[in-house]
């Protein structure tokens, strides 16, 4: 066979067979916590060791017994966590911060990390990493310190410094230790207590847990906060997969479709995870009447999706319905009453 043929098939195979990892909502009961050496309880959402495999973004609960301290280990990606209850502190290089429900921490690349629980109670977080799409490359290594302490384990993959001279070569120094000098410097955490919710045209109230926008410096993960009102919904749009949206609070259903008008209802609840992963155009509605429902986004798009955007160009991955559409699908903002911003819980 031709090289031409050879290319053919092996790239038709991929997408035959890459359909049917097509996912929409994982639900909390679908999730089985495992405990792990690591001294943690672990369930997988999405990712290969869970075997619903992923090309960008993985998703997974951990819980931490009363008591309990992990082991530290690092990696070549990076990882953002999403505290959802009880109260525990994570290590970072030997910098421990407490959290709580609802606190976000980012887990640089390369950065030795342990977690622990002081308290009375079980406490549970998400995590999100890019560890598919950097393991698509070939680059993801995994180090497991055990329990050794940080100081007797290896320091950061060293860099050069940049030196004088305007050649390619001094260029791309410079700009590489630029890059990773402030990679190394980014914020690591938000207490749910800064935050500040301000209501957007899509229909919620929003705010950003973890993004470049506050100060971090991450492989482009992000994480933001959306509340729809009691019987309300966001309106509809679509963009490049793969994006997650954890249920922090509430319930409800989403449209996803191939059309605006051609898709299918999913129920989703508290703790689950909504899956908006092939380019569908979907809704998110909150089914209760009195409640908000409280809902977090996370994706890559900063870096990864841009990049599908970029190489797709002129196909738009990215769109939303007409602004008299969008006004109707999320009806006469001024009407919804949001409550006082609390802190989630679990369960
Ligand atoms: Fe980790
Ligand atoms: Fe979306």
């Amino acid at each position: 066979m031709s090289h031409y043929e050879v290319q053919k098939k092996r790239r038709a195979q991929f997408i035959e067979e890459w359909r049917n990892n097509f996912k929409t909502v994982i639900h909390l009961q679908d999730v089985e916590m495992h405990k792990t050496p690591r001294g943690l309880a672990t369930g997988v959402y999405l990712g290969k060791d869970g075997d619903r495999p992923v090309r960008t973004v993985d998703a997974a609960a951990h819980e931490i017994e009363p008591g309990a301290v992990s082991t530290v280990h690092r990696h070549s990606w990076d990882a953002v966590m999403l505290c959802v209850g009880g109260n525990g502190w994570t290590e970072i290089d030997r910098t421990r911060i407490h959290w709580g429900p609802g606190d976000s921490i980012h887990l640089p690349a390369w950065s030795w990390h342990r977690h622990g629980n002081e308290g009375e109670s079980w406490a549970r977080f998400m995590s999100f990493s890019s560890e598919p799409f950097i393991d698509i490359l070939g680059f993801a290594i995994l180090e497991e310190g055990g329990h050794s302490p940080v100081s007797q384990l290896g320091g950061y993959p060293p860099y050069s410094s940049p030196g004088p001279g305007n050649d390619v070569y001094a260029r791309r120094i410079r700009r590489l230790a630029s890059d990773q000098g402030e990679n190394r410097r980014g914020r690591l955490h938000t207490s749910w207590d800064e935050l500040e919710f301000l209501q957007s045209p899509r229909g919620t109230r929003t705010t950003f847990l973890l993004d470049r926008a506050v100060g971090y410096r991450t492989s482009g993960l992000t994480m933001a906060m959306f509340e729809i009102g009691p019987g309300r919904a966001q309106s509809m749009h679509r963009h490049s997969g793969e994006a997650w949206l954890y249920v922090v609070d509430g319930h409800g259903h989403s449209f996803i479709g191939s059309n605006a008008d051609d898709g299918e209802n999913y129920e989703w609840g508290k703790g689950d995870l909504i899956v908006v992963d092939h380019y569908s155009w979907h809704q998110h509605f909150n089914d209760d009447k009195s409640m908000t429902a409280r809902v977090v986004r996370v994706h890559i798009l900063d870096t990864l999706l841009n990049t599908m955007n970029a190489l797709c160009y002129p196909m738009n991955l990215l769109e939303e319905p007409p602004d008299h559409i969008r006004s109707r699908q999320t009806g006469d903002l001024t009407t919804i009453v949001w409550p006082a911003v609390q802190r989630p819980n679990w369960p």
